[in-house]
């Protein structure tokens, strides 16, 4: 089963698709994360693309498919995978159907993820991650168990992004509405596209999800 998370920014597309890496053994692929460890390591990608990620804007078609592609070429083809952060205009939608199609790949489901712009902002601004395994929490809607310490690997280092600010989130819905958020119809007349209430908490999302892949 593969599938594509479809959202605005702090919508929940991370916390789901890394949820299901442990309940369906599913393989997450995040551009944004692999732009993130491109930067990191301040690769010729990630000194490419610093700029316009911390403005909020898209980096290159071109960068997006080749880390992709690259990624797909990797896969266990009995696990299914989970595109999270792509497509998110036309051309990487085109990009992403033929690419499936050359690797005799299929879509089974979009998600697309419901959330008012004003809760965007209170999740976004409050996120972190855990600096040794990135598992993901937030100040308010979810904190570890044990405060300081992450849940899943006891690492007591945490980080936050650097456009997880105010003015690049702004910036990033902006492009959302615009570029991201036509896709819906592109999904919707292929009869994949599924809608999910993303302002409901992380486990009634989790259980919605799971509903509609079969999985509860
Ligand atoms: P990317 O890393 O993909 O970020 P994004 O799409 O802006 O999405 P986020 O990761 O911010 O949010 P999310 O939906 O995963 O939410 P999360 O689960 O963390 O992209 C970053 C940048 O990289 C882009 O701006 C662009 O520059 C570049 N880029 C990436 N892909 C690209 C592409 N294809 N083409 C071109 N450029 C690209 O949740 C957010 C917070 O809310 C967390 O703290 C979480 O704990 C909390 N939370 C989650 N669900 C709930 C809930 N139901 N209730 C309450 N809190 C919740």
């Amino acid at each position: 089963m593969n599938l594509i998370m479809l959202g605005p920014p702090g919508a929940g597309k991370g916390t789901q698709a890394q949820r299901l890496t442990q309940t369906l053994n599913m393989v997450q692929l995040s551009t944004g994360d692999m732009l993130r460890e491109a930067m990191a390591n301040e690769t010729e990608i990630g000194k490419q693309a610093k700029p316009i990620y911390d403005r909020g804007e898209l980096v290159s078609d071109e960068i997006i498919v080749d880390l992709i592609s690259e990624r797909l070429d990797t896969l266990d083809r009995d696990q299914g995978f989970i595109l999270d952060g792509v497509p998110r205009n036309a051309a990487q939608a085109d990009a992403v159907d033929k690419m499936l199609s050359e690797k005799g790949l299929t879509l089974d489901f979009v998600i697309e993820l419901d959330v008012d712009d004003d809760q965007l902002v209170a999740r976004v601004t409050g996120r972190y991650t855990c600096a040794k395994c990135g598992t993901g929490y937030h100040d308010t809607f979810q904190k570890p168990a044990v405060d300081g310490v992450c849940d899943t690997c006891g690492g007591t280092e945490f980080k936050r992004r650097s456009d997880d600010n105010e003015d690049a989130l702004r910036a990033r819905l902006a492009v959302y509405h615009e570029k991201t958020a036509p896709l819906r119809a592109y999904y919707g007349d292929k009869g994949i596209l599924h809608k999910i209430d993303g302002m409901a908490a992380v486990e009634a999302v989790s259980g919605a999800l799971d509903d509609i892949l079969g999985a509860s």
